[in-house]
């Protein structure tokens, strides 16, 4: 009797031992998740800085398929790029949706010859921004250290990436 006894006593312990470890397993992870998702940003260049820069893109965020992470480019953007789509602006190029949706966000490292980064430009389809001249892109440029240089509805890239418009305004993905 006092066997038995006991070994119920070491069940209850060992299970409850495992019921707490799986719970701090199970909160561990949603805190983990939490921190590593950012919500989409406003509409903001300060926001989209900062968005870009808690945000693993490099690594988490694709190249068009069959695109060198680093190619040869030209003016205006730079002599050597590299460009980024997070997932939403990817799907709608797979899927040849005809645009890109709202959350829809493509960055574009400029760099220098020598390798050296010279700009971020960025094309952002922020929820419920409006731009009529661009089909609701929130355009922005900001140098290496966060300093942002254009945003908005910026004429100057508004202007030539109107030759694309037909593609949602967009050079290096066909969405159509
Ligand atoms: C004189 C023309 C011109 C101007 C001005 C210009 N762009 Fe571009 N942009 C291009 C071209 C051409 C490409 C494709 C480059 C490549 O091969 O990656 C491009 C690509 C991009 C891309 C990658 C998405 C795409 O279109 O395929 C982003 C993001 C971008 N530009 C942002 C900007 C921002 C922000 C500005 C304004 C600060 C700007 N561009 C001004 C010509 C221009």
């Amino acid at each position: 009797m006092p066997r038995g006894r006991f070994s119920l006593r070491a069940t209850l312990v060992l299970f409850s031992g495992v019921l707490m470890g799986a719970m701090l397993i199970l909160a561990g992870c949603a805190t983990e998740g939490e921190s590593d998702e950012m919500s989409a940003p406003a509409a903001d260049g300060a926001a989209i800085v900062e968005y870009v820069g808690a945000t693993d893109y490099q690594n988490e965020w694709q190249h068009l398929p069959g695109v060198e992470p680093l190619y040869t480019g030209g003016d205006p953007h730079g002599a050597l790029l590299s460009t980024y789509f997070n997932a939403i602006a990817l799907q709608a190029i797979e899927d040849k949706s005809g645009s890109i949706p709202e959350g829809g966000m493509v960055v574009k490292e400029n760099y220098m010859p020598d390798g050296t980064l010279a700009a971020i430009t960025i094309m952002y389809k922020a929820a419920g921004y409006e731009n009529p001249q661009a089909n609701g892109w929130f355009f922005l440029k900001y140098a290496p250290d966060g300093v942002i240089e254009a945003e908005g509805q910026v004429p100057g890239c508004t202007e030539c990436h109107s030759d694309v418009q037909d593609n949602d305004f967009l050079f290096t993905a066909d969405v159509k």
